[in-house]
């Protein structure tokens, strides 16, 4: 996980926020790891994804900026190798076949600093497999959160988003300036369940830590209900909570 602002709390992120690598099985299987690759995980998280990219008998490094989220990956896979590191500073050269990443990239708002890291830690031919939250992401509960911290303070005319959600064009774009051929990309939504029913507000305290500390706890708790009063007839459907999540996934190749 990416973020200057964002805190990282990795006991929550594990128990409430598993789906986020349990939905990318499928981008492990568009890596297609080979036994004996070198591949680097960006953003690795708590390690559940380093650890199925490992199965296949791949040889791979977890990095991710957060030092707790690299203390439990470590505590969660004892023989993996893990290294906390900015993915806007990369100081790999031309070692790694493949290098991966899912659900981080949409916290880096400087995209250009990872591709060109990205590009130098691959070898020729290496690739660039990456999962992250497209334009249209989140629409719904950023616009709600809006409108809930301008009716708190009314000083606030819009809160800062602190994602990047690119088109298709727009990555494309950059990984071609970079030297990447991009060979897949496609940019769709998935309403992703959330845990429990709290399910908006955990996501709010996880992903919007950012935004929310600035207020005293009894306004966060007026927001966090005025956002589920909002988005209750679109987000909620029996009994569960949807982030209206879009995904822009992409493979590109180092020429
Ligand atoms: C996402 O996975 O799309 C996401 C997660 C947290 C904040 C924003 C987006």
């Amino acid at each position: 996980m990416n973020s200057n602002a964002q805190q990282w709390n990795a006991s929550l992120y594990d128990s409430k926020h598993k789906f986020v690598s349990q939905l990318a099985t499928d981008l492990v299987e568009l890596l297609s790891p080979k036994a004996g690759e070198r591949i680097l995980d960006i953003g690795c998280g708590t390690g559940h994804l380093t650890q199925e990219i490992a199965s296949y008998g791949a040889e791979v490094l977890g990095i991710d900026s957060a030092e707790t989220m690299i203390l439990q990956a470590k505590e969660n896979y004892l023989n993996l190798q893990f290294a906390v590191m900015d993915a806007t500073n990369l100081e790999f050269t031309e070692e790694f076949d493949a290098v991966f990443s899912n659900a981080v990239l949409h916290w880096i708002k400087q995209p250009e600093k990872v591709i060109t890291g990205v590009w130098q830690s691959l070898k020729p031919k290496g690739r660039f497999v990456a999962e992250f939250g497209g334009k249209g992401n989140i629409n719904l509960i950023q616009t709600a959160l809006n409108n809930a911290i301008c009716t708190e303070d009314s000083a606030f005319k819009e809160v800062v988003n602190p994602n990047y959600f690119p088109s298709i064009a727009e990555y494309g774009i950059l990984l071609e300036k970079q030297g990447f051929e991009l060979t897949f990309a496609t940019l769709f939504a998935r309403s992703t369940p959330l845990d429990g029913e709290n399910g908006i507000g955990n996501w709010l305290k996880m992903f919007r830590n950012s935004v929310l500390v600035a207020f005293a706890e009894e306004a966060q708790t007026r927001i966090l209900a005025n956002v589920e009063s909002q988005l209750r007839p679109t987000l909620y459907k029996n009994g569960t909570w949807f982030a209206d999540y879009r995904r822009l996934r992409i493979v590109a190749i180092k020429e």
